[in-house]
Parts: structure tokens; C-alpha cells; sequence
């Protein structure tokens, strides 16, 4: 048995954890929950929307599965995720997209994974106004460091040679970027050279950008910087259905989360309509993550057929007439 960390979160968070548990616990995962609270229902409740014991049991188990959680616009607390992120070193941000069966999308054969380096690039936040008083003028810093560069991108070799990946595709603006994209760059060509049985290749990104549109079945494993990473993993999702079907994980090199990439859909809370087929997907790669890789396998094949009978079964988001109930049990006896 492996413990992992569970935060149901706020909003639908509850309904589609509980739906995910009883799937995995169905397919047969061999995980022992420990429940823990975070975001705007432990603030309410504790003060505090990151409990002690909540860092805690991160801290013990390095793996997490995470629901959304409702960040207060303006004046509140700052958003847990990007503390969590980095206070456990989560820089690696990954989320695949692949075709999913009977999910409508004008795009074909999809089945990509792109690696965001999560952690710095334009991200950093230093920013600042060069005329304070009239506020007309704004600059902004890029970090790149060698240290980063060359762990992201060693993930994603990583991650290729592990799941019989063939190719990995390196995006970058160092004809503008010279330094900071230029050194992404020649981080990549050097990494590359450790991994002779998998195809490397870089593409500058806003020729990136159109080709996933015109010929998205040509990518395989895409490693990137931050801001390049956070809008096309965006347009990733978007080849195959939305951010309602994609799952994510953030990873680092001794823990890992896996959560979903919408937020906690306060106007379906506590209605039976939540789907949860994006927190589905993040714990079926959660289940690679701790090589219980088989009973992923199961969950996804579970998961194929159940969207081939979309109507009857899944959530009405994604065009179906059933509920958060219906879908869970339909995979369950799909498994
Ligand atoms: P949202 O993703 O919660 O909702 C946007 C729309 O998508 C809503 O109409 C909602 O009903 C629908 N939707 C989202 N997830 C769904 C699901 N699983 N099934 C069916 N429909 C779904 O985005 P919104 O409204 O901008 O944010 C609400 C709260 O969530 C905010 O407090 C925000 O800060 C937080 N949030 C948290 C995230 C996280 O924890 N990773 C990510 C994004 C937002
Ligand atoms: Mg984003």
C-alpha cells in the first residue's frame, strides 16, 4: 500500500474525489488515502488555508491528489497551489493531451505531453514600473538558469525513454531570446546528446503554435519554458476536448501532485454535475507515477469505453445527460 495525500478541495472538489476514489479503489489501486484540507474551507475552518498537518503529510508521503481550490479575487490569502508548487520544488509541470473517443474535436490522433518548466522564466515576478508616478512604463525579468533548464528537460528525456516515447521537440524564441531562450536551447542540444535512441528536435514557437493546429499528430514528448509552456499546453488541451478532460501533475525531483486544471465550479457545487474526468486522468497518471501502471491502464480503457456511451453516462459539460454518479458507476462496471 502507498500513502498518498488527498485534498478534496473546495467547491466540486468533494464530488469528484469521491468519484475518483471509488474508481480507483474499483480498478484495484493499492493506495492508502490520507485525507487532509486545504484552500478556502480550511481558512474558514482553521484560519490558516494550509494547515500545519496538511504540510505535513506532504512532507511524509511526497505524493498528492489534488482538487481545486477557491483562491479569493484581490485582498485574501495568496494561491495555495503556487505554495505548494514551490515550497515542494514542483518544477515540472506536465499535462498530456491525447484524442480522446467520442469527445468532439476537428483534431485527429493527438497524443502529445508537454513539460512546462514551472518554476521560473517570465514568471518570476519582478516586475516593476521604471516611472512610478505616471505608471506609463512597465519591465519585467526573465530568469533562465542552467541548474533549471537542464532538469526539465532531462524530465522529459526521462519520461520518453520510460513510456517508449520516440521524440522530443524543444520550443524556444532564441532568435529574439539570445540569452534566455538561447540557453534553453543549447541546454537541450547538450541533454539530447545523452539520449541517442530518441529523436530531438526544436522548433522556434510561434511556428510551434501553428503546426499543432495543422499537424498536432507530429508531436510526441514538447519540453518548454514557462510562459511558452502555460499557453500551449492550454492549446494542447484544446485539440482534444478542453481543460475539462485533461489531467496535469506537478513533479519535482522528491515529490509529486497531480491535480486537475479547472478551478472549483462554485455554480454546479453540491448538484450531482461535476465531471470527473480531468481528476480522473491526473490520478491515472498519478498511478504511473508510483508504477502501479497496469491498474492505470485498466482505468483508461474503463474510461474509453464509458465515453463511447457519452450520452447515457457522462456529465452534461461534455454533452452527456447524466450525472457525476451515473459516470462513476458506468466506469466502475466498466473496469
Ligand atoms: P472553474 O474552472 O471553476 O469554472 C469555469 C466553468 O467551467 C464553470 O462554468 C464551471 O461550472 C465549469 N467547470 C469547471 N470544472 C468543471 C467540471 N469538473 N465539470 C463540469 N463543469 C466544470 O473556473 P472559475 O469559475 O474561474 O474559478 C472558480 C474558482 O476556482 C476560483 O476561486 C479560482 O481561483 C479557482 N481555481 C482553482 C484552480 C485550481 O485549484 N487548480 C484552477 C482554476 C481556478
Ligand atoms: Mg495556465
Amino acid at each position: 500500500m502507498k500513502d498518498v495525500v488527498l485534498i478534496a478541495g473546495d467547491g466540486i472538489g468533494s464530488e469528484i474525489t469521491d468519484s475518483v476514489t471509488k474508481i480507483l479503489d474499483k480498478a484495484g489501486a493499492e493506495i492508502n488515502w490520507v485525507e487532509r484540507s486545504a484552500g478556502l474551507g480550511a481558512h474558514e475552518e482553521s484560519g490558516n488555508p494550509i494547515p500545519a498537518d496538511t504540510i505535513e503529510a506532504i512532507d511524509e508521503h511526497r505524493v498528492v491528489l489534488k482538487g481545486p481550490l477557491t483562491t479569493p479575487v484581490g485582498s485574501g490569502f495568496r494561491s495555495v497551489n503556487v505554495a505548494l508548487r514551490q515550497k515542494f520544488e514542483l518544477f515540472s509541470n506536465i499535462r498530456p493531451a491525447r484524442t480522446l473517443p467520442n469527445i468532439d474535436s476537428p483534431f485527429k490522433n493527438v497524443d502529445m505531453v508537454i513539460f512546462r518548466e514551472n518554476t521560473q522564466g517570465l514568471y518570476i515576478g519582478k516586475e516593476q514600473w521604471i516611472d512610478d508616478d505616471t505608471k506609463t512604463h512597465a519591465e519585467g525579468i526573465a530568469v533562465v538558469t542552467e541548474e533549471a533548464s537542464k532538469k526539465i528537460i532531462t524530465a522529459a528525456f526521462e519520461y520518453a525513454l520510460a513510456n517508449d516515447r520516440k521524440k522530443v521537440t524543444l520550443v524556444h524564441k532564441a532568435n529574439i531570446l539570445k540569452l534566455t531562450s538561447g540557453l534553453f536551447l543549447d541546454i537541450g542540444r547538450e541533454v539530447a546528446k545523452n539520449y541517442p535512441d530518441v529523436e530531438f528536435e526544436d522548433l522556434i514557437v510561434d511556428n510551434m503554435a501553428m503546426q499543432m493546429v495543422m499537424r498536432p499528430e507530429r508531436f510526441d514528448i514538447v519540453v518548454t519554458t514557462n510562459l511558452f509552456g502555460d499557453i500551449l499546453s492550454d492549446l494542447a488541451s484544446g485539440l482534444v476536448g478542453g481543460l475539462g478532460v485533461t489531467g496535469a501533475a506537478n513533479i519535482g525531483d522528491d515529490a509529486a501532485m497531480f491535480e486537475a486544471v479547472h478551478g472549483s465550479a462554485p455554480d454546479i457545487a453540491g448538484q450531482n454535475k461535476a465531471n470527473p474526468l480531468a481528476l480522473l486522468f491526473s490520478s491515472v497518471m498519478l498511478l504511473e507515477h508510483i508504477n502501479q501502471k497496469q491498474i492505470a491502464e485498466n482505468i483508461r480503457k474503463a474510461i474509453y469505453k464509458t465515453l463511447v456511451e457519452k450520452k447515457v453516462y457522462c456529465t452534461p459539460d461534455i454533452g452527456g445527460e447524466g450525472t457525476t454518479s451515473t459516470f462513476t458507476q458506468a466506469v466502475c462496471d466498466n473496469i
